[in-house]
C-alpha cells in the first residue's frame, strides 16, 4: 500500500488540503473559499465553524477524488493563517464569538495607549515583535474585554484561547495545543525563553489558564476522531503558514530566505539557533522546533500583496480575473510616473503605520489603466524590497557570518513572469521559483512527515527542492536607486491619513 501525507493549508481566504508523495510531489489538491465577514471599517472576522467545515471537507474531498484510503495517510500536518484569535468554550466547543482575523485594526488605538506608557520596548525584547494589531495580544484583550463574562470565565478555566492550529488540532484531535512557532505570532510567548511570558500576561490582563500547550512543530500531537475519516490518523505537525513555507522552500541555513506573495507579501530569513534583533522595525520569530532544536527566522510582513490584484480586480473593475493583470500592466513599457500604495489596511513592515491608508499618484492625462495595472504589480515588488533593504541592514548590524545572496519566490502571484523579474530588478539578487510552488502545503507536510518517519531528515526534505526560473537583476544601481526614492515619496504621503 503506497503512502502518503495530507496537509491542511488553512489560509485566510481559503481552506485547501494536498496529498503528498515520498518524492514530495502533489498527488491532489482541493480548495474551498469561505465567507469574510466585515462589520464595521477595518474590522475582519471569520466564522470559527466555517474555518473548521471548510477544512473538513476538503481534507474528506482530497482522499476521495484521488482514490486514496485514509489508511494511506500516514500523517497531517497543519499550516495555518497566523495571529487571528478566537476563544472557545473548552466543555462544548462553542466558540464565544467571532474569530478576529489578522488583518482586523479595531485595537489600534490600545496599541497606541501602550506605546504612549512606553511599553513597546519591552513587548519587543520578549517576544520580538512590534506594537501592532496585528498579533494576538491585543485582538484577545479586546474578546475578553467586550464578550460578557468572558474574563472570568477564563480565569475558572472553563474556556480555551487559540490561534487556527489551536483550533484545527482541537477539532481533529480534541486537544488544546500550539507550535512554538504560532505561540511566538501572539505577542504572548517569550522567544528567548520559549514559554508564555508572565508580564505579558499581566499586560494584556489574560488569564494563564486560557492558554494552549505549546509543543514542538514536528511531533505526534494525537489522532484524529475516528469518525472524521473512518480511522484515526496521526496529527504531527503544525506550522504558522509562512513558517511552513519557509520549511518548505527549504530556507533552512541562515541568509536563505523566501518571499510568498500571497494576500500580503511574507518575506522570511533563517536566522539559526539564536535570535538576531531588528533594528530596522522586522520581526524576530520562532520558526520551528524540530527533534529538540529551534530555529528563528527574521520577518517582514506586508499586509496588501495579491489582495493589491483582487482590488483591480473587484474594486476597480479593470480586469475580469487576476490571471488578465499581467497582461495589462505588460500593455505599458512602464508605470508613466504612477504609483499606487496599497495601504488599504494601514502599513505593515517596516513602516506599521495603522492609519496609513491607499494613495494613487504621479496621475497624468495620459495615464490609463495599463499604467495603474503596472503600478499596482510594481507596488507588490516595491514593499518586498522595502522589507529586503531592511533585512540586509539587520543582517550588516548583527555582525553574523552569513549573507542574503538570493530570495525563493511562492505563492499565487509568483507566477507572474513582469512582476518576479521586477522584484529581481529591485532587489538587485536573483529571485528563485521553484518547481513545486505550494510550498506552504509542502512545509506542513514535511514537519508531520519528518515525526512519523516518512522521511529521515531535513538534508532529505531540502534536497527535493528545485528551481523551475531563476530570475538575474538586470536594473543599474542608478535607476533602482532613484524608483526606490520616488516610492519613498509615493509612500510618505499615504501615511498617517486615518487618525
Ligand atoms: O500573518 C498572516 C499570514 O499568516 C496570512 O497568510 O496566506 O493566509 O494570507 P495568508
Amino acid at each position: 500500500m503506497k503512502h502518503y501525507i495530507l496537509a491542511l493549508d488553512q489560509g485566510t481566504t481559503s481552506s485547501r488540503a494536498i496529498v503528498f508523495d515520498h518524492a514530495g510531489h502533489i498527488c491532489g489538491s482541493a480548495a474551498t473559499e469561505y465567507p469574510q465577514h466585515f462589520p464595521h471599517p477595518g474590522w475582519v472576522e471569520h466564522d470559527p465553524q466555517d474555518i473548521w467545515r471548510s477544512q473538513l471537507e476538503v481534507a474528506r474531498q482530497v482522499l476521495r477524488d484521488n482514490h486514496i484510503d485514509p489508511r494511506q495517510i500516514l500523517a497531517i500536518g497543519i499550516a495555518n493563517q497566523r495571529e487571528t484569535t478566537m476563544v472557545w468554550d473548552r466543555a462544548t466547543g462553542e466558540p464565544i464569538a467571532p474569530a478576529i482575523v489578522w488583518q482586523d485594526r479595531r485595537t489600534a488605538d490600545t496599541c497606541d495607549a501602550l506605546r504612549a506608557a512606553g511599553k513597546d520596548r519591552v513587548i519587543k525584547a520578549a517576544t520580538g515583535l512590534e506594537l501592532d494589531a496585528y498579533f494576538s495580544a491585543t485582538k484577545l484583550k479586546w474578546l475578553l474585554d467586550h464578550v460578557p463574562g468572558a474574563r472570568d470565565r477564563a480565569r475558572r478555566g472553563e474556556l480555551a484561547f487559540g490561534t487556527i492550529d489551536s483550533w484545527l488540532a482541537f477539532q481533529l484531535t480534541g486537544r488544546h495545543v500550539t507550535d512554538v512557532g504560532n505561540a511566538s505570532r501572539t505577542m504572548l510567548f517569550n522567544i528567548h525563553l520559549l514559554r508564555w511570558d508572565s508580564d505579558m500576561l499581566a499586560l494584556f490582563d489574560i488569564p494563564e489558564e486560557l492558554l494552549p500547550q505549546v509543543v514542538s512543530s514536528s511531533e505526534e500531537i494525537g489522532t484524529t476522531r475516528p469518525e472524521l475519516f473512518g480511522v484515526p490518523i496521526p496529527v504531527a505537525g503544525i506550522a504558522g503558514d509562512q513558517q511552513a513555507a519557509t520549511f518548505g522552500q527549504a530556507c533552512l541555513q541562515p541568509g536563505m530566505a523566501k518571499n510568498t506573495y500571497g494576500t500580503g507579501c511574507f518575506m522570511l530569513m533563517h536566522l539559526g539557533r539564536h535570535p538576531v534583533a531588528s533594528h530596522n522595525r522586522l520581526l524576530t520569530t520562532v520558526g520551528w522546533r524540530v527533534d529538540g532544536e529551534t530555529d528563528y527566522l527574521m520577518e517582514g510582513s506586508v499586509f496588501m500583496g495579491g489582495a493589491t490584484v483582487q482590488w483591480l480586480r473587484d474594486g476597480l473593475g479593470l480586469i475580469r480575473q487576476s490571471s488578465e493583470v499581467e497582461a495589462l500592466a505588460a500593455s505599458v513599457p512602464d508605470s508613466g510616473g504612477v504609483f499606487l500604495v496599497p495601504a488599504f489596511v494601514g502599513l505593515g513592515a517596516p513602516h506599521w503605520d495603522p492609519y496609513a491608508r491607499g494613495a494613487l499618484v504621479g496621475l497624468s492625462r495620459g495615464s490609463h489603466r495599463g499604467h495603474i495595472a503596472r503600478a499596482a504589480l510594481e507596488a507588490i515588488a516595491y514593499q518586498s524590497a522595502e522589507l529586503m533593504i531592511a533585512m540586509q541592514r539587520d543582517v550588516a548590524a548583527s555582525h553574523r557570518d552569513f549573507t542574503l545572496t538570493e530570495v525563493r519566490a511562492d505563492g499565487g502571484a509568483a507566477r507572474n513572469d513582469l512582476l518576479m523579474q521586477f522584484q529581481a530588478d529591485l532587489l538587485g539578487v536573483p529571485v528563485v521559483r521553484p518547481q513545486v510552488t505550494e510550498t506552504t502545503a509542502l512545509g506542513a507536510a514535511y514537519l508531520a512527515g519528518l515525526a512519523v518517519g516518512y522521511w529521515d531528515s531535513r538534508e532529505e526534505v531540502a534536497a527535493q527542492w528545485a528551481c523551475e526560473r531563476r530570475f538575474e537583476p538586470a536594473m543599474g544601481d542608478d535607476q533602482r536607486q532613484a524608483l526606490l526614492a520616488t516610492w519613498g515619496r509615493a509612500v510618505a504621503r499615504s501615511r498617517d491619513w486615518h487618525r
